[in-house]
């Protein structure tokens, strides 16, 4: 079983896309019972997936010391894709795990659910608090999404330096370029810096369109460079679980 954790302090870097993308891969070229856990309450992967906003409110209640997450887990229309939504309750989540007291709550729970499910992607918030420490407890790997920018290559620095005082056995990290535009000068001298060897997405319209379909890319344009760039993408995760031995 292996937990994937798309994180990054920053928003807008394009986890929600990966996540979704990364997840429906598990599920449909790698044959493995997935499990899609948004736990940003903007919902962005829940969205992306077509799920509709359920007024009840119960995505934080899964924490709780009596939550029951398979009671809020839905299928997707994709075979063995399922999903955990997110909605505003996870508002409230830093402030309720803290009350809580259980440092390693998210841990408990996706080894509960990995029984049922031999990849569990969780699409993280845009922050760096008690919810992201407890995701970096609970991950085998960190998934680090990057545009090409100086100031993503500080903040991965940053990243590295906080995960090395604060958790000296956090996961490994995975860091990705993303957004890239080969036409653009900057994102090229960006990419010939230390991100060179990071894997790469490309800024596309193909990834663009997601978010309109509400569909995984490969459902729409299986063949496009950028449809490959995440093949190879989730190719390389599942390796370094393989090396891991957690795959
Ligand atoms: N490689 C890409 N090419 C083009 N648009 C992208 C790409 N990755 C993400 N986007 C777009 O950028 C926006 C932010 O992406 P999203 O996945 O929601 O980021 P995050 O979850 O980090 O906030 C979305 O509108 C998404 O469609
Ligand atoms: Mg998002």
């Amino acid at each position: 079983m292996s937990v994937i954790a798309i994180y990054s302090p920053k928003g807008g870097v394009g986890k929600s896309t990966i996540a979704v993308d990364l997840a429906w891969r598990c599920a449909v070229a790698g044959g493995h019972e997935t499990l899609l856990w948004d736990l940003d309450p903007q919902g962005g992967s829940s969205w992306l997936l077509g799920h509709e906003p359920d007024e009840r409110m119960r995505a934080a209640g899964v924490f709780q010391r009596d939550g029951r997450p398979q009671a809020l887990i839905e299928p997707t229309e994709f075979p063995r894709l399922s999903l955990l939504a997110a909605d505003d309750s996870l508002r409230q989540l830093p402030l309720q795990l803290a009350r809580l007291g259980q440092r390693r709550r998210l841990q408990t729970l996706t080894q509960f659910m990995a029984r049922d499910y031999p990849r569990i992607v969780l699409d993280c918030p845009p922050m760096q608090n008690e919810v992201s420490d407890q995701v970096i407890a609970a991950a085998d790997v960190l998934i680090v999404p990057l545009p090409p920018s100086p100031l993503s290559a500080r903040a991965l620095d940053l990243l590295r330096r906080d995960l090395t005082r604060e958790h000296p056995r956090h996961p490994p990290i995975l860091p990705v370029l993303s957004m890239y535009d080969s036409r653009r000068s900057f994102h090229r001298i960006a990419r010939e810096g230390p991100m060179a060897p990071f894997p790469t997405i490309p800024y596309s319209s193909g990834i663009e369109q997601i978010a309109f379909r509400r569909a995984p890319l490969g459902t729409f344009a299986p063949y496009c460079e950028a449809a490959r760039a995440l093949d190879r993408l989730w190719r390389a995760i599942e390796a370094k679980l393989a090396d891991m031995g957690v795959g």
